[in-house]
């Protein structure tokens, strides 16, 4: 049942806590790198000033561990939030207490507060419920718009939901509808397309696409787990050799389920990611000293052919180091496909959100899901905590 939005409820004069996810990247000088998660909150932050609400935001960023970090201090948060928005962002030092307490208090419609890091409290990643009614004493109604974060149970977003009011905000509320549509309703042929490092990570999500999908199109680091468990050498390329046997049974599982599951047929090899001398090699033809950094002209002559047909296409994780020009070409290729095809298309993750921005086609893309793990947990087909607890629009609710 479709979950209640900021749209089904009163604002204003309401205090509302808003749990966002703006755990963005920073670089060595702790400037923000990519301000993307930031923008996608704006529309609920403006819906609620524009309805006469008075904000507190909340957000983690990192992992501090429960204790306060200098370098994850939401000081440039704050600063972004105030220029994109285009007004004052008052910024708490604690996460709760007395002076947020007084701040929330004094915050009028129309205002917006930044509470300091709640990763900054140990109470938070345990769901500590003191801390989860501490935050709850602040506000009228809880929003949660960190889709972000939707597959962790903490306080500040799963919480604070037993003791107040708790609807959707707009970032939250498009990523479930699309992200539902691909999985249970999707045009096909559905395509899913998985790169990046390790299996490890996505295993589940492998499964699920394995029993679900039409066409499965493997890349990136985890792709020569498949092909070894196929039985090629790869030369010194990433192999999670203690996930041979998860591969070869993945395979299994795709052939009984009549998936078409298509790994690389070349590759590009270099001594390591430094290389500037790249060569292209069949699957069948890895030298002993290359590691494999992207997959081969062919294969993405395969891989496009098979997105054009696509109805749906789901895309996580890059198919190469993209970041290095020599290593790119499959992930910006297979971006362009996408891009190109007029399927409904979902890319997650940051890195290759990060990619289609950089090939250009992120306009193309029908979404861009701000989640990475939270995404991927979706495409498991689990029931993530963060979105379990808000209120269901039909009926009284929670
Ligand atoms: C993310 O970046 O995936 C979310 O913000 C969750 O962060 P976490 O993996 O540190 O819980």
């Amino acid at each position: 049942m479709p979950k209640k939005s900021i749209r089904d409820i009163p604002l204003a004069g309401k205090r509302v806590f808003t749990r966002v996810d703006f755990n963005v990247p920073l670089n060595d000088r702790g400037e923000i790198s990519d301000d993307t998660r930031i923008r996608a909150g704006l529309p609920t932050i403006h819906f609620l000033l524009d309805s006469g609400a008075a904000v507190i935001v909340a957000t983690h960023l990192g992992r501090p561990k429960g204790k306060v970090q200098d370098s994850l201090r939401l000081d440039a948060v704050a600063a972004r939030l105030s220029e994109l928005l285009g007004r004052e962002v008052k910024k708490t030092g604690e996460v709760v207490g007395e002076e947020v307490t007084r701040a929330a208090a004094a915050l009028q419609p129309g205002e917006v507060l930044l509470l300091e890091n709640v990763r900054f409290h140990p109470g938070e990643e345990k769901n500590d419920p003191e801390l989860a009614r501490a935050y709850a004493s602040l506000a009228d109604v809880f929003v949660s718009d960190a889709f972000g974060t939707a597959h962790r149970a903490h306080a500040s977003n799963v919480g604070i939901a037993y003791y107040l009011p708790a609807v959707a905000g707009l970032l939250m509320e498009a990523e479930i509808a699309n992200l539902e549509k691909a999985l249970h309703d999707p045009e096909r042929p559905l395509v899913a397309i998985v790169g990046g490092s390790k299996i490890a990570d996505k295993i589940g999500v492998l499964k699920n696409f394995a029993g679900t999908v039409d066409s499965l199109l493997l890349g990136g680091g985890m792709a020569n787990t498949f092909l070894k468990a196929k039985g090629y050498n790869l030369g010194r390329s990433l192999v999670e050799e203690d996930k041979l046997v998860a591969a070869a049974e993945l395979l299994r599982l795709a052939t009984y389920n009549n998936v078409n599951l298509c790994l690389p047929v070349d590759l590009v090899v270099a001594k390591d990611q430094d290389d500037p001398h790249p060569r292209v090699v069949t699957v069948e033809s890895v030298p002993g000293d290359a590691m494999a950094l992207d997959i081969g002209p062919r294969t993405r002559e395969i891989f496009a052919s098979v997105i054009r047909e696509a109805g749906t296409v789901l895309w996580n994780g890059p198919l190469g180091v993209f970041e290095k020009e020599q290593f790119a070409a499959g992930t910006f290729a297979v971006a362009e496909a996408v891009a190109e095809a007029g399927a409904f298309s979902i890319v997650g993750g940051g890195d290759v959100v990060a990619a289609v921005e950089k090939a250009g086609v992120a306009g193309k893309i029908s979404h861009l899901s701000t989640g990475g793990g939270a995404t991927l947990e979706f495409w498991e087909g689990r029931e993530l905590p963060g979105i379990a607890v808000l209120a269901e629009r039909e009926g009284a609710g929670k």
